[in-house]
């Protein structure tokens, strides 16, 4: 594939930059009835990473996502992307993906992902150009000119993450990406997402509630306590972690899983239900 403006997929230059989240603390309201959903949350992203952030449903992943994107300012401390403070607003730099993938129910597929290169200054030439591209990537070249209504929830899926590839963004946040769809869906998904991770190099922030997936796709994982989140730790894995058939990917699913409280040895791996 060949993609005019990501000069990362020819030379294997780096592309995504550091996240740095400082002392961040995050209430919603104010007064009596203020709830209280981060606490001091503190780590650092590295440049071209992908680390995923797994914690108990309503801890606050969300709303850390939220304010990485600049969609919200923190109650106290700050974060830094690329040595800049985040500040409100739009961000050339940004792409997200989210559970719902959010197509725009009146546009082709084609239209979805295209839209929003335009709007980032791309010509309608290249920005053809770039979501057939990417719809190629994700198999869905034939289905270019149906409508969102006319796909599964997997291939919805698949154009919102398109969409959010075909900008190239340097930092690509993805809440709880593939917790609407089946489990083999969810394992495809997360091959084609490396394959498109490859091509784009972002740093990427992934929240997910599914520990497996988080040891298959972060290379590091940071785990949340519960509301008032803060960081309660930080786990690099490693590349023999990934391969479930191992003792390896058995110890780092145990320590995750310890460190979010989970101690039966029953069940999915799975830190809480998707929000
Ligand atoms: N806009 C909001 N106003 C008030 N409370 C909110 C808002 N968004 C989220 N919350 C609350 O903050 C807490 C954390 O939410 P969220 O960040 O979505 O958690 P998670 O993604 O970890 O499940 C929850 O208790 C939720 O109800
Ligand atoms: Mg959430």
């Amino acid at each position: 594939m060949t993609t005019a403006n990501a000069p990362s997929s020819a030379d294997g230059a780096r592309n995504g930059g550091e996240l740095v989240i400082e002392h961040v603390s995050h209430s919603y309201g104010h007064g009596p009835t203020a709830i209280s959903v981060l606490d001091d949350v503190s780590f650092t992203v590295p440049a071209d990473s992908v680390t995923c952030v797994v914690g108990p449903s309503g801890c606050g992943k969300s709303t850390l996502l939220s304010l990485a994107a600049g969609l919200m300012s923190p109650t106290s401390g700050r974060l830094r992307w690329d040595g800049a403070e985040v500040r409100l607003g739009p961000s050339k730099h940004l792409g997200m993906a989210f559970q719902q993938p959010g197509l725009f129910p009146w546009m082709t597929v084609h239209r979805n992902v295209a839209v929003g290169l335009e709007t980032r200054g791309a010509s309608k030439r290249d920005a053809r150009r770039i979501a057939d591209e990417f719809l190629a990537t994700v198999g869905l070249a034939d289905f270019a000119r149906a409508y969102p209504s006319q796909l599964s929830g997997g291939m919805a899926q698949r154009v919102g993450i398109a969409r959010a590839l075909a900008l190239q963004p340097r930092l690509l946040l993805l809440d709880e990406p593939f917790a609407a769809v089946d489990a083999f869906t969810r394992l495809t998904l997360q091959g084609e997402l490396i394959s498109m991770l490859d091509l784009v190099k972002p740093t990427v922030v992934l929240v997910t509630h599914d520990v497996s997936e988080a040891i298959t796709l972060g290379h590091v994982i940071v785990v949340m306590s519960n509301r008032p989140a803060g960081v309660k730790a930080v786990i690099p894995v490693a590349e023999e972690d990934r391969d479930k058939s191992t003792a390896a990917y058995a110890h780092r699913l145990a320590q995750v899983l310890g460190e979010l409280g989970v101690t039966g040895q029953h069940g999915p791996p799975v830190a809480g239900r998707p929000e």
